[in-house]
């Protein structure tokens, strides 16, 4: 089978398709021929080295995929061959074949496509995770949402419409905040010709915002935690702004990260503010919490309330301009990867 390499931390380029031994399911495990391979921001920060518990080079990348199960170990009951699924695997997606503990897999709904099914899981459950779980968003509240015209951001866009939430939207371009305000976005904010704190002041008659879903990091932080509403939650998930356009920029990234201010917990307490943060990479032992919110989505998704905006679609051997399109920030919605 092929199987795409980091051969080392670096701009796409370093990414190599080659031949790879497929191997059989462990116990507990299932084997999946892959359709369609989602791709995510985490899998750019990896590939740059910068992403927390990433092995060293040379490793296949890739955490999440779609395709048919084609084999399955001793003792698994969930599901079985020839179901269509989605899986979740810490690393090692970007294979044509791929191992995964069945506990990561679940089978996905007649009409999802194996595109869709590759575009589902991080996106949406990064969504639900942040805005429910943690900030508890309610009906009526004022979220102040980044890279809004994003994969997650495009999740959280449909989650809110359906909620009911107002969202202030933010983005890099024009075209991108069209697709946000098509996607039920109230308030439209391009943040490189305009002060989006300003904007929200100004279009909240100086009230500020009750949640913010910030997963770009760095300067933009100190500025949004500043904007929050008594009862306001800041829920902070990753660390965009740290990349360059094709390296990691050392020095962009330095500056980014002392920008963050240090929070003296008794502040949030007067204030009564609070700060959250999450890495879903890091919570694959709460398979229970993620069976029961992917029921949740796919209801969901069943209903038309929320379905994955497709960005653009590359072949396999393509990944490494997947990767470079994706970290050019040019990317609206989900970049897959698809395999014939
Ligand atoms: N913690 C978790 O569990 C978790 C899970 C999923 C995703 N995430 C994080 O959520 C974010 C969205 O993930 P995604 O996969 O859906 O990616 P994405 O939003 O489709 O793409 C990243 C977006 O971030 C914005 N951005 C801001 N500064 C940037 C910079 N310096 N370089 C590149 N992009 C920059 C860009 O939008 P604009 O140009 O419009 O600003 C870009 O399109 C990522 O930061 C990712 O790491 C975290």
């Amino acid at each position: 089978m092929r199987a795409a390499f980091v051969t080392k931390f670096g701009p796409p380029e370093v990414l190599q398709v080659r031949e790879f031994p497929a191997r059989d399911p462990a116990e507990g495990e299932v084997r999946i021929r892959t359709k369609a391979i989602g791709l995510n921001f985490a899998d750019v920060m990896g590939r740059l080295g910068v992403y927390p518990g990433i092995p060293d080079p040379p490793f296949i990348p890739g955490i999440e995929l779609s395709g048919v199960i084609d084999a399955v170990g001793q003792s698994v009951t969930s599901v079985k061959e020839g179901d269509r699924v989605f899986g979740f695997s810490p690393q090692g997606a970007c294979a044509e074949q791929v191992c995964v503990s069945s506990d990561f897999v679940r089978p996905i709904p007649v009409m999802m496509s194996f595109e869709e099914g590759a575009a589902f899981g991080v996106t949406s459950f990064s969504a639900f995770h942040g805005l429910r779980t943690l900030a508890n968003i309610q009906r009526g509240e004022k979220l102040l949402l980044h890279a809004a015209a994003g994969g997650v951001g495009t999740a959280a866009l449909q989650l809110c419409r359906e909620w009911g939430v107002e969202v202030f939207a933010t983005a890099s371009t024009k075209e991108k905040l069209e697709v946000a305000k098509n996607l039920g976005a109230s308030h439209l904010v391009n943040y490189t010709s305009e002060d989006f704190v300003e904007a929200v002041r100004t279009k909240t008659h100086g009230y500020g915002i009750d949640v913010v879903m910030d997963s770009v990091g760095g300067r933009i932080f100190k500025r949004g935690w500043n904007l929050l509403a008594p009862m306001g939650r800041y829920v902070l998930y990753g660390f965009a702004s740290v990349t360059g356009p094709r390296t990691l920029n050392k020095l962009k990234a330095l500056r980014e990260l002392i920008s963050v201010p240090l929070i003296h917990p008794p502040s949030l307490v007067s204030r009564n503010r609070s700060l959250m943060g999450f890495n879903l990479y890091f919570l694959s032992h709460k398979t229970e919490y993620f069976r029961n919110m992917a029921e949740e989505l796919f209801e969901l998704y069943r209903k038309g309330a929320l379905k994955p905006v497709m960005g653009a679609t590359f072949p396999f051997e393509r990944i490494a301009e997947a990767h470079a399109f994706l970290q050019s920030r040019r990317s609206i919605g989900k970049v897959v990867l698809v395999i014939d």
